[in-house]
């Protein structure tokens, strides 16, 4: 069997030495699905970067591989990370691959149910914080000074390094970047590392131009939206519930640059974006991961992005992370003695 991940993969693209450890759970090679139904309502040709297929079912593990393999390289003793969710799980499990310790720091009740299980059974030490993910991270930036950690929250150039390789993956193939690209926003990592890896491309000759980077959040939790921090994040999509997003300089920079924009949405929009791409595509994602695609709905027909135009929507993660929001918003099961004619009367 064959399994390559980033780091072979993109090794001319990266900042990988011989020194350098090819860590890998077989990350990215994602799929870029079709979205028929939903592309044809909004006069888009439209496509959804899947994500929820990485090894820890998000895009984090793009990034993490690299981190990780950097902290090896360095001679690191130990990960520590604060997050929402999705990083804590890519964390826990790249660091119990390579034998390093690892912990994560949580904000108390706002993690679905799915990452925190990942972050227990990958052995990492779990603590939950009484605060939110900003005051978490605030922690982890001074554990990592006094214990010496790697940190791997977005704030590592690393991370954002290999997470450049979802935008090489789109290119590689459409065979050309997309007009637009649209993401959910929360730390801001992600919509700056696709950007950067877009202008990477272009300067490497493999892309001719870089797509309008178009960054969604949910109201709650708009900081990029709104251009003021947000001290009490609140939103159904836990995965971007940020007030102060680390990387909101670099992202602001890369959303003009592009001809982009950030854009909020509602919770009820993320949910009934959850529900279409599920229910209409075939498409389980989690929350956050839908903010694009509600962005779209909401949006595409003011002139947001033109008719026909290709575009790309990250689905950040797998719809399994958060399977109590998908199950509260989706109705319950009919329940019936187990005799043939109960079932045919209770179906028809
Ligand atoms: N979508 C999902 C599913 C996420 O988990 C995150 C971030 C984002 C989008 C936003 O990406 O922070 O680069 O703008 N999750 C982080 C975490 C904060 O701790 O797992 P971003």
């Amino acid at each position: 069997m064959r399994m390559k991940g980033i780091l072979s993969r993109y090794k001319t693209l990266l900042p990988i030495n011989p020194g350098t450890p090819l860590v890998s759970l077989g990350e990215g090679e994602t799929p870029l699905i079709p979205l028929k139904t939903l592309g044809e309502e909004l006069g888009l040709r439209l496509f959804a970067k899947y994500e929820g297929t990485n090894p820890t079912g998000s895009f984090k593990d793009r990034g993490m591989v690299l981190a990780v393999a950097k902290a090896l390289e360095a001679g690191a003793k130990g990960l520590v990370c604060a997050s929402t969710g999705n990083t804590s799980a890519s964390a826990a499990a790249y660091a119990a691959r390579s034998g390093l310790p690892c912990t994560v720091l949580l904000p108390k009740g706002k993690v679905a149910s799915g990452k925190l299980a990942q972050a227990l059974i990958h052995g990492a030490r779990v603590v939950s914080i009484r605060g939110n993910f900003d005051e978490a991270l605030e922690l982890a930036l001074a554990l990592s000074r006094e214990m010496g950690l790697a940190v791997v929250n977005s704030v590592n150039r690393y991370r954002l390094w290999g997470q450049r390789s979802v935008a090489w993956e789109m290119v590689d193939e459409l065979g050309r970047s997309p007009d637009a690209v649209v993401l959910p926003v929360g730390n801001a990592g992600n919509i700056t590392a696709g950007w950067a890896g877009f202008v990477q491309y272009r300067r490497a000759g493999k892309a001719d131009s870089v797509p309008a980077m178009i960054g969604v959040q949910a109201e709650g939790a708009a900081p990029l939206a709104l251009g003021k921090p947000c001290p009490a994040p609140e939103t159904v999509a836990t995965a971007i519930r940020i007030g102060r997003p680390v990387n909101g300089k670099k992202a602001s920079w890369a959303v003009r640059m592009s001809g982009g924009k950030f854009l909020a949405v509602s919770d009820e929009e993320i949910l009934g974006a959850q529900r279409r791409l599920a229910a209409d595509e075939g498409v389980f994602a989690e929350p956050a991961s839908c903010a694009g695609i509600a962005g779209l709905l909401r949006y595409a027909g003011q002139g947001l992005i033109p008719r026909g135009s290709t575009v790309v929507a990250i689905l950040t993660g797998n719809g399994l992370k958060d399977p109590d929001t998908a199950a509260a918003g989706a109705g319950a099961p009919l329940e019936i003695d187990a005799e043939v004619g109960v079932l045919r009367e209770a179906l028809s």
